[in-house]
């Protein structure tokens, strides 16, 4: 087990850390819902408050249209290398709530793991961040390296202010690489660094029939119904073998390497434990002729979130509904961008809509793809301080999940990333009882502190 005074540090003080991240997650800072707009304020205003006391410089809220950017610096570690710290403050929606074992917005410690909406997406991973940030400013009275901090408020809604920020003011955030924590291991005990993710387009289908709600005997036989519509569109994405319909949409997907192919298959994944513990459906779908690591982390897909409308109260109403939305999404995969995805399965949309009915189709919010570099000093840091820490040789893996800015840090800023992150693929993130492992929190801690001291070597 490695050591410093950070980490000796950051090991005595652990139980006050831990009280600190359970603050933060009281706050309910769900950044889609309007009626939070004050809690993410105010967990942004707690951060801000943290990095001040550490002693971090120019700490400062950044405004943007949405909620606030958190920044701060600490820039006198001359001749070494500048980092860009990158964490976000708000959560998802914690709903359905009946299914928490324990309430979303009131941390509660079980069996080594500490429950709560954000617990691991992304609080205690940010919370993770500013600690060994403590813990090194406490133990030498400065940091091994320059580092920048920027954490947004809208990274589980898209992340248009930090995407404007970073696109305007790349000269404020001049560094060497960026340290993104929000990502996992890809098993228990297991070092890993993220290497890619995938992007996405985020949309809303709304089709209209009659010009108000009929009654269903009345008119039905006569009046379309906009959520048989609906589902008749929705079933043309994609074929039964999960293979998506809309012409061009995989044109131009630049598939993983060989190399890279092999070491996945040399990762430990049991497909069946997977399908069992993970996932818990009586069998898996997708599309044919690809593993479950390549259809999750390298193909792109098509999902449906939810069908809002009608009548969905208790009991029944006879009522043929005037309009239906669907809330649909598409992950990307590198050679996509989201215009063109967005324009292909706008334009098919439209060419499949069935008679009788108006469609609309609309982008909430879209982001890239990215795929990261691997070959330079910082990754090379990591992978030592990871060893030190965890005791074993770092995994290469990537995600099927969606960060949108780490894309803009390497095309606007240039800056290599790296996806340091501790969370566990069980941990339920933007589901009930999300989770984070205490141990990966104290061992994170550990990790960032140690990977810094490295870089700053
Ligand atoms: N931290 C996740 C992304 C993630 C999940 C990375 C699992 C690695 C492993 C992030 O907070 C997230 O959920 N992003 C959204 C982005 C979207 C709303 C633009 C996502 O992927 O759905
Ligand atoms: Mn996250
Ligand atoms: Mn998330």
């Amino acid at each position: 087990m490695s050591s410093s005074s950070a980490v000796a540090f950051a090991r005595q003080n652990h139980p006050r850390f831990l009280d600190e991240l359970k603050a933060l997650l009281r706050i309910p800072s769900v950044s889609t819902d309007p009626e939070h707009k004050d809690d993410c304020r105010k967990a942004a205003e707690v951060l801000l408050a943290e990095l001040k006391r550490i002693g971090m410089e120019n700490a400062r809220l950044i405004e943007g249209e949405g909620h606030p950017l958190v920044y701060a610096d600490w820039l006198h570690a001359a001749g070494k290398p500048t980092v860009l710290i990158y964490g976000h403050y708000d959560v998802q929606p914690p709903d359905p709530l009946d299914e928490w074992l324990s309430p979303p917005f009131e941390p509660t410690e079980r069996n080594g793991n500490i429950y709560a909406r954000g617990a691991v997406d992304d609080k205690g991973q940010v919370v993770a961040q500013v600690k060994a940030l403590e813990s090194l400013m406490a133990a030498n009275g400065k940091l091994p390296l320059n580092v920048r901090v920027l954490f947004e408020g809208e990274e589980e809604v898209g992340g248009e202010t930090i995407e404007k920020y970073v696109a305007s003011k790349a000269a404020d955030l001049k560094a060497d690489f960026a340290l993104v924590s929000d990502t996992e291991l890809f098993a228990p005990g297991l070092p890993t660094l993220c290497v890619g993710l995938r992007g996405m387009i985020y949309t809303e289908l709304e089709v209209r029939g009659a010009k108000t709600d009929l009654h269903s005997g009345m008119y039905g036989g006569a009046a379309p119904n906009p959520f048989v519509s609906i589902c008749q569109i929705i079933a043309k994405l994609k074929d039964e073998q999960g293979h998506i319909l809309i012409p061009g949409f995989y044109d131009g997907i630049i598939p993983p390497s060989p190399e890279e192919l092999a070491a996945w298959k040399s990762l430990p994944f049991d497909e069946e434990e997977y399908r069992k513990t993970e996932v818990g459906s009586k069998q898996l779908v997708g599309e044919s002729g690809y593993s479950v690591l390549e259809r999750t982390w390298a193909r792109p897909t098509v999902e449906v979130h939810g069908i809002p409308g009608g009548f969905i109260g208790a009991g029944a109403k006879t009522v043929i509904p005037a309009k239906a939305t669907a809330k649909i999404s598409m992950r990307l995969v590198p050679g996509m961008t989201p215009q063109k995805a967005f324009d292909l399965y706008k334009s098919y949309v439209e060419k499949i809509a069935p008679v009788g009915v108006d469609v609309e189709v609309r982008l909430i919010h879209a982001g890239d793809a990215c795929l990261i570099p691997v070959n330079n000093r910082y990754i090379q840091a990591a992978v030592r301080a990871l060893h030190e820490v965890w005791g074993k040789d770092t995994v290469f893996i990537r995600s099927g999940g969606s960060i949108p800015i780490v894309g803009d840090f390497d095309r606007n800023l240039g800056l290599p990333s790296v996806m340091m992150g501790f969370g566990l693929p069980d941990d339920n993130i933007h589901a009930p009882n999300e989770k984070f492992h205490l141990k990966n929190f104290e061992l994170g801690i550990v990790s960032l502190i140690r990977f810094l001291e490295e870089v700053g070597s």
